[in-house]
């Protein structure tokens, strides 16, 4: 039997009770589709580490009800900044508080908190009344999950139950600020623009974050670089249409098999993932302008395309 369920509200008090005793629930945020566990119990989340077969010191962002909730986990948050971006895809990096397990954290002494603002994501925290750790619901190094179809795929019955909301709808992952910066630091461009960020704070930073530390450690293992958010298809992106039409004569010329994407944030994973399915050799693709959400899709397809 499937472990796919329609969100109803049956199924989602189900998978409520199932966090509570430490399963594993992957669930829609208006994101991405997230792998969640009871945060504040260790054993319930280094299954996610299993599951998803990620390095246990890549840390996970964890979901809450509200700001109230949120104070129960971390220091100095900002009311003004959480009452204008939450809910919504913004994850704040702020100081931990002890009850806090060092398995979430990878043993930082700061903790990645947001409210999101999917209405099943709203449901199972109100239903389940805890903090829930949750990374995206893919495996290691894959294009994220945005059906329960594709969380189906990558983890099949490693997770107990999978909630099924039909496409999530920004369609690539939450913009994370670390507020313990000055000025504050967007460690991973996402749903949030930097221009809105920037509108509320002044000063924002485009700084490395943890996605760059995996790219940076090789985690592929000798002689082949870290790729994330990768198809099985090589990735290569170009900066304009001609770049792309020119590299494409070339591909068929040698009789490759190539597909070409159009990248926008809703489609994107799901793109990658469909034109990966039709068997072809390489997957051709012109960036978006840095603007708005641009910013994120250019920083996945890079990624993505590190060969
Ligand atoms: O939209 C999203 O953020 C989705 C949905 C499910 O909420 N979640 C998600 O989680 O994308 P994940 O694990 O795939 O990415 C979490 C990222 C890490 O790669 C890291 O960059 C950052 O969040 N992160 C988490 N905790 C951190 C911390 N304490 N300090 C710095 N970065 C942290
Ligand atoms: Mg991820």
């Amino acid at each position: 039997m499937s472990n796919v369920h329609p969100a109803t509200p049956e199924n989602i008090a189900r998978a409520a009770e199932i966090l509570r005793a430490g399963g594993l629930v992957a669930f829609p945020t208006e994101t991405v589709y997230g792998l969640g566990a009871h945060a504040l119990d260790p054993r319930a989340v280094r299954k996610i580490f299993q599951a998803k077969d990620r390095p246990s010191w890549d840390p996970l962002i964890v979901h809450v009800t509200g700001l109230a909730m949120a104070r129960t986990l971390a220091r100095e948050l900002p009311a003004a900044l959480a009452a204008r971006f939450w809910p919504g895809p913004l994850t704040l990096v702020l100081p931990k508080l002890p009850r806090v397990p060092a398995e979430v954290t990878a043993g930082r002494s700061t903790v990645a908190l947001r409210v999101p603002r999917h209405p099943v994501a709203a449901a199972l925290l109100a239903a389940a009344q805890l903090p829930i750790a949750a990374p995206s619901a893919n495996r290691f190094r894959c294009p994220s999950p945005t059906t329960a179809a594709h969380v189906r795929e990558d983890l099949g019955d490693r997770v107990d139950w999978i909630l099924d909301a039909g496409p999530t709808p920004v369609g690539v992952e939450s913009t994370v600020l670390d507020l313990t910066q000055t000025p504050p630091a967007i460690l991973r461009p996402g749903g949030v623009s930097r221009e809105e960020l920037a509108a509320v704070l002044g000063a924002v930073a485009l700084a490395p974050g943890v996605e760059d530390e995996v790219a940076a450690r090789g985690l592929a293992g000798p002689g082949m670089s870290a790729k994330h958010y990768a198809p099985r298809a090589r990735l290569e992106v170009f900066e304009d249409d001609r770049q792309l039409q020119a590299r494409e004569r070339a591909l068929r010329q040698q009789g490759k098999r190539v597909g070409v994407l159009v990248p926008a944030a809703p489609t994107l994973f799901a793109e990658i993932r469909r034109l990966d399915a039709t068997g072809v050799d390489v997957i051709l693709c012109v960036l978006p302008a840095a603007t708005g959400i641009g910013l994120a899709v250019r920083d996945r397809l890079q990624r993505a395309a590190t060969a």
